[in-house]
């Protein structure tokens, strides 16, 4: 437990039903608060003669201001989710999920969606299972929301239908524990466990690492609460779960709370201070969500291996002028790394020639870096200083118009070699195209893109469909056909329709 978390357990008969005795804990923390209220109360201290000190001198030997300044803003230590030292009265095994599966419900806005992942992080890593069936629930926990009445009214509507659920349980299995999580337990706090006897365990939206030990007290049949709000709680080592597999977006949380008391606003009160995560965390978190995206292009069939990664220039030199944030070290790094996660994955860039300051030694440096990587397409362009830009403002667009235009064809021509070289490797296999629709330049080819995203173009002839063997057709936009590459340049590729397929069968003959 943290140690500035000051939690008061009161054993108190609220005579609540068949709960007389709750362990109801009353929660009072507040980073600042937390160093008065370890500190002992400051009673009129006495001299050794035993008359009262005078003021300037009981001032001199209490606490100074950099004292509650030092303890307000100490850094947050790591908090485990699992808990190391349990409290007297839980003993570790108690704290620990031992397989009961838990349903999560969420309700309200994005951070809800985040917090519903991150108390399953929690969770998680306490020994609990997650279901999605309701039935198979031993613990059911609703991520609620406030902000309108409606909100709380679907809420509450909820859960009576889990009440219904909770009564019904056969006494063979072990009871049902319902919890109520976020803003709606911050606040109206104990009004639920008061009105809804059949919720076990509130928890508010900065006390989801104190789970596992609510839980644990509602195991023995008590209620369990926690809604301290926090000053600098944002679960920052808490890598939130993706909750579904097939989710096609994953939020990064980069701040909680809210200070801006919008005159109609629960928020502030429900969310406590606004407050932000490291930084560090968040790129940490975004890293992984790159890793799960490059995972993704590679195992997944739909969606197609092509990165672009606009470089902008070979020279870190350059690079730095520009603000780009990496070197040419880190880009080249990255590119290894996205190859060796998605093998034969087509990369493209963008490049500017002639940037302020460019010398001839950056711009050999843009042309190796062309030849480093061999794109599979490019887009190249000579700089034009734009207004209101920092450049505009702090550098000279000093390269004069004709070397920019010369540098230019320079890259524009080892691009285009570099690239020829890597579309060839194409020339003699069957690729899966997806139709786009007629050629530009001619009425009698069409064109579709390949798994990397390259230009193939065919002529439009009848062909066989592999699911209709017989039957002749002509590709329609949104088809896929197998095309036999016949010829590459640096932008298309040409080639033969072979036949009409689709996605899952051309995956099965691969
Ligand atoms: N001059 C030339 N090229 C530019 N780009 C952006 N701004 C400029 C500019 N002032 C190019 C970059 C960017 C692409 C969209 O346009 O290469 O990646």
């Amino acid at each position: 437990m943290h140690p500035l978390q000051c939690v008061l357990q009161v054993q108190r008969s609220l005579g609540w039903g068949p709960l007389a005795s709750v362990s109801w804990l009353s929660l009072r923390m507040c980073r600042a608060h937390s160093s008065l209220s370890s500190t002992t109360c400051p009673s009129p201290e006495r001299q050794e003669d035993g008359a009262p000190k005078d003021f300037s001198s009981r001032l001199a030997a209490g606490p100074t201001f950099q004292h509650f300044l030092k303890s307000a803003s100490a850094p947050q230590e790591k908090l485990s989710s699992e808990v190391e030292d349990p409290p007297p009265y839980l003993t570790m095994d108690e704290l620990l999920g031992r397989q009961r599966k838990v349903y999560l419900e969420t309700y309200g806005c994005q951070m809800n969606v985040n917090d519903t992942e991150i108390a399953w992080s929690i969770l998680q890593k306490s020994g609990y299972l997650r279901t999605s069936n309701l039935q198979e629930a031993d613990v059911i926990l609703l991520v609620t929301c406030s902000i309108r009445e409606k909100a709380e009214q679907t809420i509450w509507n909820r859960l009576h239908q889990l009440k219904a659920l909770k009564t019904r349980r056969p006494r063979s299995r072990v009871p049902l524990r319902i919890g109520i999580l976020g803003c709606m337990a911050e606040r109206l706090k104990e009004e639920i466990l008061n009105r809804e006897k059949m919720v076990d365990v509130l928890a508010g939206p900065d006390a989801y690492r104190d789970l596992p030990r609510l839980l644990a007290i509602a195991e023995s049949g008590q209620q369990a609460a926690n809604v301290l709000l926090s000053l600098d709680e944002t679960y920052a080592d808490v890598m939130p779960v993706q909750t579904s597999p097939s989710a096609t977006s994953a939020f990064v949380s980069i701040m909680r709370g809210c200070d801006n008391m919008c005159s109609y606003c629960i928020v502030p009160f429900t969310r406590g201070r606004e407050r932000s995560r490291p930084v560090a965390s968040i790129l940490e978190e975004v890293k992984k969500l790159s890793e799960q995206v490059l995972q993704l292009i590679h195992e997944r069939d739909n969606i197609c291996k092509q990165i672009h990664l606009p470089a902008q220039s070979g020279s870190s030199r350059v690079l730095e002028a520009m603000r780009r944030g990496y070197s040419r070290e880190a880009y080249v790094e990255l590119v290894h790394h996205i190859r060796e996660s998605i093998p034969g994955v087509s990369l493209s860039s963008d490049f500017i020639a002639g940037f302020c300051g460019e010398t001839e030694e950056d711009h050999v440096q843009t042309v190796s870096l062309l030849r480093e990587v061999q794109y599979n397409m490019g887009f190249l362009f000579a700089y034009s200083m734009r207004q209101k830009t920092r450049a505009y403002h702090r550098l000279k667009d000093d390269v004069p118009e004709e070397v920019k235009l010369r540098r230019l064809e320079e890259l524009i021509t080892v691009f285009r070699e570099e690239a020829t070289k890597a579309n060839q490797i194409s020339v003699g296999c069957t690729q899966l195209v997806l139709v786009e629709g007629p050629s530009k330049r001619s009425a009698t080819d069409l064109c579709g893109r390949n798994d990397g995203n390259l230009k193939v173009i065919f002529p439009d002839a009848e062909m066989e469909d592999v699911n209709n063997p017989g039957l002749r057709v002509r590709a329609q936009p949104g088809d896929y056909v197998l095309v036999k590459i016949t010829s590459a340049s640096s932008q298309t590729l040409r080639g033969h329709v072979l036949c009409r397929t689709t996605l899952k069968d051309s995956s099965e003959n691969c």
